[in-house]
C-alpha cells in the first residue's frame, strides 16, 4: 500500500532550485529541473551533506561536502566519492502541489 505525501507548493521550488522537505520520517529534497519536479533523500549517500543545499547545474547536483554528483532525474551517481546511489521518488504535481507516493 502506498502513502500519498504533499511536499509543497510546486512555486516554493524556483527553476534550478532545490527545498528540504521532513516529512512522514523522511529529509527529502525537492527539485525543479526545467520545470519538472524530481524528489530524493536530501542526505547524501557519502556522509552529512544535505543535497537540497547542493549546488545544482542542469539536473545534476553537487553534495557541497565532498563534491559528489548525483544525477537528480535518476538518482545515479555522477562523480565520486559517492558510490552509492541516491533514492529517488516518483513526482507529480497536482493541484499546484508537489506530491510523492511512498
Ligand atoms: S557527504 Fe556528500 S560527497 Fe561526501
Amino acid at each position: 500500500m502506498t502513502t500519498r505525501i504533499e511536499l509543497c507548493s510546486a512555486d516554493a521550488v524556483a527553476e534550478g532550485a532545490a527545498l528540504k522537505v521532513e516529512t512522514n520520517g523522511l529529509a527529502l529534497a525537492v527539485f525543479n529541473v526545467d520545470g519538472e519536479f524530481y524528489v530524493t533523500d536530501d542526505l547524501c549517500t557519502h556522509g552529512p551533506g544535505s543535497l537540497s543545499e547542493g549546488y545544482i547545474e542542469g539536473d545534476v547536483v553537487e553534495c557541497n561536502f565532498h563534491n559528489g554528483q548525483f544525477n537528480i532525474r535518476t538518482g545515479e551517481v555522477i562523480s565520486p566519492p559517492c558510490m552509492i546511489p541516491i533514492k529517488t521518488y516518483p513526482t507529480r504535481v497536482e493541484n499546484g502541489k508537489v506530491v510523492i507516493d511512498i
